[in-house]
């Protein structure tokens, strides 16, 4: 009998790549999620049900007999009834259901040098792994880097910038290193995790370590662009992403995205798992990347319920 497992997301972005390789693993895939249009290649392969928080008897009657959970969730920005304070609570509720309902394996998805950081993004990620690893369940823990791929946020951003105006702002030198894992190959670690069976925390990290400034003028040669690259000072940078933001009805870069970036946390310290390249995957982006501007609030937003209880 083929392995039912659950995604949280899987018709959204990194979701939506476990649940692709799970289904070519021949495994049965269920999802929750608010998601209501599946991608095309998705549609009807998946049984779904709404990711409501406030009914933690549904979610565990909807694991009951999954092997394995694969969760995604988790939010954006830290606003309103998106603070990172419910997403951790909403998160607890998930984990507890999953326990209850007999799920053999819990892999989460996290992000990479969640400790390294005090700024609520961070914090509450690491937080919420501390959580995981004494819920007493078979885990993996899997911690991507900056993820790019098909229908990303960042990478096409910064491309919509360089294509729409005549300047882009590198906050201060863009010495400064990331490391770019393609989703694909995220999803590949995930599951992997998922079928093994000791408990572990991991990196997800592409094989490239370029400089933010670096990472740039890849873009802005893949797309063409004759955007001026100029080197600012970081509150210049910034003031110029929070103008852009304005019209864009969203927060590009943030003081705190910012530190964490100058910070380095988007570079592992483990050899990579990854093994796409960001700069062959570019230039196949072309024709595509920046076209339109990616929000993932606005992506998200309108499905966001109040929280009103938590299990834990
Ligand atoms: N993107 C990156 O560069 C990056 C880097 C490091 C770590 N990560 C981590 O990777 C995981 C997946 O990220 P992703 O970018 O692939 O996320 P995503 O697909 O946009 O969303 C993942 C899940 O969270 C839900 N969600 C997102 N925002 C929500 C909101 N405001 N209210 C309610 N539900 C919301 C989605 O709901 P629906 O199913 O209803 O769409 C989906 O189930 C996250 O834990 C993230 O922190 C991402």
């Amino acid at each position: 009998m083929a392995t039912t497992d659950v995604v949280t997301g899987a018709f959204s972005y990194t979701g939506s790549f476990i649940a692709r390789r799970l289904l070519a693993a021949g495994h049965e895939v269920r999802t929750l999620t608010n998601n209501s249009s599946a991608p095309r290649d998705l549609a009807g392969k998946l049984v779904s049900a709404p990711l409501d928080f406030n009914d933690a008897d549904s979610l565990m009657r909807f694991m009951r007999g999954a092997d394995t959970l694969y969760n995604t969730y988790w939010i954006h920005s830290n606003y309103g009834a998106d603070a990172f304070v419910g997403a951790v609570l909403r998160s607890k509720t998930l984990f507890a259901a999953a326990r209850e309902a007999g799920i053999r394996r819990l892999v989460h998805i996290s992000i990479a040098n969640p400790t390294a950081s005090r700024h609520p993004y961070y914090a509450s990620k690491a937080e919420l792994e501390e959580t995981l690893r004494s819920a007493g369940m078979s885990y993996a823990i899997v911690r991507p880097t900056l993820v790019y791929g098909e229908g990303d946020v960042l990478i096409n951003n910064i491309a919509w910038v360089l294509r729409h105006f005549p300047a882009f702002a590198i906050p201060g030198e863009g010495a400064y290193r990331l490391q770019p894992v393609h989703v694909d190959d995220v999803a590949s670690i995930a599951v992997t995790a998922g079928l093994a069976e000791d408990n572990t925390t991991i990196d997800a990290a592409g094989p490239e370590i370029p400089s933010f400034v670096e990472l740039v003028r890849m873009i802005r040669q893949a797309v063409g662009s004759r955007s001026v690259l100029l080197k600012t000072a970081p509150a210049v940078a910034l003031a110029g992403a929070r103008a852009v933001g304005f019209f864009a009805k969203d927060a590009l870069l943030t003081r705190e995205q910012f530190d964490d970036l100058r910070a380095e946390l988007l570079v592992s310290k483990e050899p990579p798992r990854g093994t796409i390249r960001f700069s062959e995957w570019l230039p196949r982006q072309q024709t595509v990347i920046g076209l339109r501007y990616a929000s993932a609030r606005t992506r998200h937003q309108p499905r966001v319920a109040p929280l009103q209880r938590s299990n834990t």
